[in-house]
């Protein structure tokens, strides 16, 4: 583990959570050089917030309707992320779109993880219409975020082979295994100062060119 400080990861989640728990174990078990700070959700029933309380974190549920408009939403997330000092905000299967506001506030400090090549297959349907088409070879991607949707430069991806008896259950599985990896890794690089953004691309840096 280097000597630099911990990383304050915020992670927006809206489902299940089972990448969030990935990467709480990533960070208890020292594997990262980071720790999950807080945790926000737009979904109440969330059940990511459950495993937030089982792990002692901070957590939030933040109620789209009860704002006037988006950006005074985002304001309020905004808020709580600098109260909670974070340095990085991973979203993990929050399903809504990064706004201005906090793309403004944490510019290249947020990561999405999508269920798929991009920019192959983006939006909210990708694993079902990854399979419809018939691709051979799916996967997932981890990338910065920027305005649009499913858009923003490339951190890592990983590829799954599509079998075919697969259904989108069986697939999404197999998918989401490999997140598990993924997005930890992602924040790891990002702990160690390792990434590079250049126009659309992300260098890695090795630890030589470090
Ligand atoms: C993940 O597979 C993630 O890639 C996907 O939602 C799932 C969340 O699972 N995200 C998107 O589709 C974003 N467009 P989880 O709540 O168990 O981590």
């Amino acid at each position: 583990m280097t000597g630099r400080k911990k990383t304050r990861v915020a992670v927006l989640v809206s489902g299940s959570g089972t990448n969030l728990r990935a990467i709480i174990n990533a960070s208890e078990k020292d594997e990262i050089n980071a720790s999950v700070v807080v945790v926000i959700s737009n979904c109440e029933d969330a059940f990511a917030l459950k495993r937030a309380v089982k792990h002692d974190i901070p957590n939030y549920f933040v109620d789209l309707k009860e704002f006037e408009s988006r950006d005074k939403y985002e304001e309020e997330i905004v808020k709580i992320l600098k109260e909670h000092k974070a340095d990085l905000v991973i979203l993990a299967g929050y399903m809504l779109l990064a706004g201005q506001k906090l793309i403004n506030e944490f510019e290249n400090k947020i990561m999405n993880i999508h269920p798929a090549l991009l920019p192959s297959f983006p939006g909210t349907h990708s694993v079902k219409d990854a399979l419809e088409y018939g691709v051979k070879v799916s996967g997932c991607t981890v990338h910065f975020v920027d305005e649009g949707l499913d858009t923003g430069p490339i951190i890592l991806q990983k590829a799954v082979s599509v079998l075919d008896n697969d259904t989108e259950e069986t697939l999404h599985n197999r998918i989401h295994e490999v997140e598990y990896e993924l997005y930890p890794e992602a924040i790891r690089l990002f702990s160690e100062g390792k990434l590079r953004i250049d126009g659309h691309r992300v260098k890695v840096m090795s630890d030589e060119e470090m």
